[in-house]
């Protein structure tokens, strides 16, 4: 199977990149420019060894090869490659760990942008029509996603409406060291899990740390 990461040359999508490269999965880096995604995947062999599994490709190709596409760019970004993608995604599991963030639209502040379809996953789902749309990723940070020598110990919420693409996401990340999958039920709920990320980058900067994560209690898996 191989894994997506479209917008995969820096941040959250670069740090999925390593974490599943790491547990040897086949990765492909998007990105706008064909350049940056080859010099990404370079810096993942650069950091894991040269046997690992990683592949660099514009956007649109790694959409059109991959079986699992991971939506990792800003808001502000994703309807043009919603657009450009469409096709090439029609039966896949596309996976949105974005978060509807002033900071990321407008500007400014790390509060959230309130959607009139609800969350982020919901307006993808509703612009691919024929995709199994997942939620999942928002409340882990990058900082724990790059930090290979540490587990993520984070619980990472998943939704989706579609049974088998949730249970394939939370199995991908569950190969994630550290990382505990929780079905989050449909896509509608995807809203308190994008939301919350704000809270976090407040604690983050409150209690003086990198990153804040969480971890549920009273759920055995
Ligand atoms: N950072 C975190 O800790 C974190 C945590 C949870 C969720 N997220 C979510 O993950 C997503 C990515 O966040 P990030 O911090 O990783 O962002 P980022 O570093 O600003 O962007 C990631 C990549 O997206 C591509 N990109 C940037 N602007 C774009 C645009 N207007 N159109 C198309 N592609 C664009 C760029 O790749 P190319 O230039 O190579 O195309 C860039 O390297 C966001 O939706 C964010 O809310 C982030």
């Amino acid at each position: 199977m191989r894994i997506a990461l479209l917008g995969g040359t820096a941040g959250q999508g670069f740090g999925l990149a390593l974490r599943f490269c790491k547990a040897g999965m086949d990765v492909i880096i998007g990105s706008r420019s064909v350049e940056r995604a080859l010099e990404a995947a370079k810096n993942v062999r650069a950091k894991l060894g040269n046997n690992v599994k990683v592949e660099g490709m514009l956007n649109e190709n790694a959409a059109k090869v991959a079986d699992v596409v991971f939506l990792t760019i800003p808001l502000v970004g994703l309807v043009p490659i919603l657009k450009a993608v469409a096709n090439d995604v029609i039966g896949k599991v596309v996976v949105s760990v974005i978060v509807p963030l002033e900071a990321e639209t407008i500007g400014g502040a790390v509060r959230p942008v309130r959607l009139w379809s609800g969350s982020v996953a919901e307006l993808v789902a509703e612009r691919l029509k024929d995709s199994k749309v997942v939620s999942a990723f928002q409340n882990v940070a990058v900082e724990a996603l790059l930090d290979l020598e540490k587990p993520v110990e984070c619980d990472v919420l998943v939704f989706s409406d579609h049974e088998d693409a949730k249970q394939l996401v939370m199995q991908l990340a569950q190969k994630i060291d550290g990382v505990r999958a929780i079905d989050g039920g449909p896509l509608r709920n995807s809203r308190y899990a994008e939301e919350f990320t704000s809270l976090l980058i407040f604690l983050d900067k409150r209690y003086s740390v990198k990153f804040s994560g969480l971890r549920f209690t009273g759920i055995k898996i």
